[in-house]
């Protein structure tokens, strides 16, 4: 009987969400969006809606768009105004992140910095890094590591050019950035380490990035039904066998930190000072096993994948606009000349259309097309709309940084367009935020940067540039539907 009665709701439920939906008499102003199936709202759209279609969605809809996956109403912002009115005007309102599965895995249910939901956890956590990590004191103090690891970069794709064979350059950058935030990060060199080979960097990032991606039932329909499917179905099994590697790696980082007699300190190890005294003290809020994971998920996850991504995506950009490519290497030479046996973070601090040729793959590439999500602590207006409370909200970066209003020739990778301007990314400007904004925004920016800077640097000031395969330039290259940068380059000459 009661099987027959679980059937029966089942096949009503669906003609109940339509009576519902024709006699709620519309609370909000919502945002548009494309018309929504009862129950699924817009589910069976959502391959359809990744980041580069959702500029679709912004040119048919307008600037804010309304989706409904399942239970959970989204809206997505793509213009410069509201941005600013979602990150800057609305930023307490919308500064706490949604739940999913994926993300559940991978930052140790939520607690690390990036995906706690706001408040004293992440605010304790965030302060921490700052001191500990990201400051300007403790950035300095991590240049000899900097230093040491692109010297061996360099040597490495040197050993390349002589041999005359292609560099799997994927490899080599995820290897220079991981080894440099594992060292950083962690106090761990992935080349003298015996639980990991340095070369698997980039695999264990993509494996991570492969769950942060994966959804479950409970993502779109939350509750006890929701949870109940994800067990029956085995989708969180799935989920946490396919992290297992991942969690190994970062449990063995753990584990060398809990080794008695350890002298180095770094941020993971004050947090382990900081759960003993808070234990002693009893503290309201102590950090558990799951914080200091969380804590060393962030710096490899959030770490890695952008800034190796980033220096490939420029890579990529300028083999496929030899102008540009030309003007970079023209100013690099020029400035620095070309008797330099190593290069300097201050070098830096000389070339002007270097930066401009980053902030130009900032705009086009940006790590996170549509931001972190965030979600509205409660209600608030954008652009006349009403943005309940609960509602995930998404910032299409994608679709600003190559919206055609906001950018000449948009697609064109073309750093000449910001030689008379002052637009930057470092928050302030809200067509160009591929850090995010408000406070949120991402500590590691100058860190990243830096990096980015650097590795790219070495690369045009120590080689010349072509590819393996002649037309390969054109080549769009895919991964999970999405396109990625090229993988193998060729020296041509050092
Ligand atoms: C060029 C490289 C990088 C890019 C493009 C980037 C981008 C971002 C973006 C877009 C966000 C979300 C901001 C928001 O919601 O408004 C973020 C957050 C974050 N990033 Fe980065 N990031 C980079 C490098 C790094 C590095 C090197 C680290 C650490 C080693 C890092 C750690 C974090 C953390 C912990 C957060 C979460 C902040 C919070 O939620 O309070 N990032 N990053």
């Amino acid at each position: 009987m009661s099987v027959f009665l679980f059937f029966l709701f089942l096949f009503l439920l669906p003609l109940i969400s339509i009576f519902l939906n024709v006699f709620k008499r519309p609370k909000w102003k919502l945002p548009p969006g494309p018309k929504k199936l009862p129950i699924i709202g817009n589910l069976h759209q959502r391959g359809k809606l990744h980041p580069r279609n959702r500029r679709n969605i912004s040119e048919m809809y307008g600037p804010v768009v309304h989706l409904q996956y399942g239970f959970i109403p989204v809206v997505v912002v793509s213009s410069k105004e509201a941005a600013e009115e979602v990150l800057k005007i609305n930023d307490l309102e919308c500064c706490t992140r949604p739940e999913a599965a994926g993300m559940r895995a991978t930052f140790y249910n939520f607690k690390d910095i990036g995906m706690a939901p706001f408040g004293d956890e992440w605010s304790l956590m965030r302060k921490l890094s700052v001191v500990e990590l990201f400051s300007v004191k403790k950035l300095q103090s991590f240049k000899y590591i900097r230093d040491e690891e692109n010297d061996l970069f360099v040597k490495k794709i040197s050993e390349f050019a002589t041999r005359r064979s292609p560099v799997n350059l994927e490899r080599a950058v995820f290897t220079l950035v991981g080894n440099t935030i594992c060292r950083i990060g962690y106090g761990i060199n992935l080349y003298e380490c015996e639980f990991f080979d340095e070369e698997s960097v980039v695999d264990l990032v993509l494996k991570a990035e492969a769950v942060i991606r994966e959804t479950v039932f409970s993502d779109f329909f939350p509750g006890r039904i929701g949870r109940l499917v994800d067990r029956i179905s085995g989708q969180n099994k799935r989920l946490n066998n396919k992290f297992s590697e991942v969690d190994t790696f970062f449990q063995n980082i753990l584990d060398e930190h809990l080794k008695p007699g350890r002298e180095s300190s770094d941020i993971i190890d004050m947090m382990i000072d900081m759960k003993k005294k808070q234990e002693k003290d009893g503290d309201s809020l102590k950090f558990t096993t799951e914080h200091l994971k969380g804590m060393i998920s962030d710096i490899f996850v959030a770490g890695i994948g952008g800034v190796a991504g980033i220096t490939l995506w420029g890579m990529t950009e300028l083999i496929r606009n030899p102008r540009v490519m030309k003007k970079v290497q023209d100013e690099i030479r020029t400035t620095l000349g070309d008797k330099k046996e190593r290069i300097k973070e201050e070098d830096l601090n000389q070339l002007h259309y270097f930066k401009l040729m980053v902030k130009e793959i900032l705009r086009l590439h940006p790590t996170t097309p549509l931001l972190l999500p965030r979600e509205a602590s409660s209600h608030f207006k954008v652009q006349g709309y009403d943005i309940p409370a609960k509602t995930q909200i998404l910032v299409n970066l994608y679709a600003m940084g190559r919206d055609p209003k906001l950018w000449e020739n948009a697609d064109e990778f073309n750093p000449d367009r910001f030689l008379d301007s002052s637009i930057d990314y470092k928050g302030k400007n809200y067509e160009l935020l591929p850090f995010g904004s408000g406070r949120r925004i991402c500590p590691g920016m100058a860190m990243g940067t830096m990096l980015v800077e650097l590795a790219l640097l070495n690369l045009l000031y120590f080689f010349d540039w072509g590819l393996p395969e002649k037309d390969e330039a054109k080549k769009i290259v895919t991964r999970d539907g999405e396109e990625t940068f090229l993988a193998y380059f060729q020296v041509l000459h050092h």
